[in-house]
């Protein structure tokens, strides 16, 4: 069994992915709801949520990890590399791809705090950047609109445009869905940039989990899927039937 989490429900953007590449791998998902947002907590408090996370997925029967969060994948990923014994896979914003295509010198990056004002994002713009300008952009406001499910309507259409307007504005042509929320609102914002590429690593990921669920010699199951919440499974329930595009049966997690 493959087991991944995020903070919320932003991670069912890498699910779908690993779905489609691994349809008869059985699948356990966790979204660490009544910790969301992650973006805003100290990197300790994160890394203690994230390390929790993967002992309860391993307790479930989970062979690897896959850190379907970029804010936790910057605070926790060498801790949880070093702690457990099942391979861990984790993210970063696609801010290489972006510097290799962008043709105005101008990327914009969709993110949480966490992400953004972390060490490993400052060591990924030292090494790839190039002289290309990058234009960082908080959004704690859109990972609220995941999370309620709320995906279209003027809210949220006006509240995307407030983000990715000024960047277009700026000279961006490339935007990168630097956390795992934005996959979901991906429709608004390329209505609000339609002329910018978006870059989202969620494919990419899902590639390493394949290599990494074929490295350990990890079978097919019968594809299932197990989705969980540290939250209320009733309150989180209707955003991901809005996420996932139908309704799932939400466990309660505990630890
Ligand atoms: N989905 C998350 C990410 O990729 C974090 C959102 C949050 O909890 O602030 O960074």
């Amino acid at each position: 069994m493959i087991g991944l989490f995020d903070s919320g429900l932003g991670g069912l953007s890498v699910v779908r992915h690993v779905r489609s590449l691994l349809p008869l791998h059985d699948l356990i998902y966790l979204a660490d709801s009544a910790f969301c947002p992650y973006g805003p907590l100290p990197r300790e408090q994160v890394t203690l949520r994230a390390l929790g996370c993967a002992d309860w997925l391993i307790a479930q029967g989970a062979q690897v990890i896959v850190i379907a969060c970029n804010t936790a994948s910057a605070a926790a990923a060498e801790i949880l590399r070093a702690r457990l014994n099942v391979p861990v896979v984790a993210m970063e914003p696609g801010l290489k791809p972006a510097i290799e295509v962008t043709r105005t010198g101008h990327v914009g990056v969709l993110a949480t705090s966490g992400t953004l004002r972390g060490e490993r994002f400052a060591n990924l713009v030292e090494r790839f950047a190039d002289g290309v300008e990058v234009h960082r952009v908080e959004c704690p406001a859109l990972v609220e609109l995941v999370e309620t499910g709320e995906l279209s309507g003027p809210r949220a259409t006006a509240l995307v445009a407030a983000h990715v307007v000024p960047l277009i504005a700026a000279d961006v042509d490339t935007l990168v869905l630097g956390c795992t929320h934005f996959p979901a609102l991906r429709t608004l914002i390329a209505e609000a940039a339609p002329q910018a590429m978006i870059i989202d690593t969620g494919p990419a990921v899902a590639t390493q989990v394949a290599r990494v669920a074929c490295s350990v010699v990890l079978e097919p199951g019968s594809g299932t899927l197990r989705c969980a919440t540290t939250g209320d499974p009733a309150t989180v329930a209707p955003g991901v039937a809005n996420i996932w595009g139908s309704e799932l049966p939400i466990e309660q997690a505990t630890w």
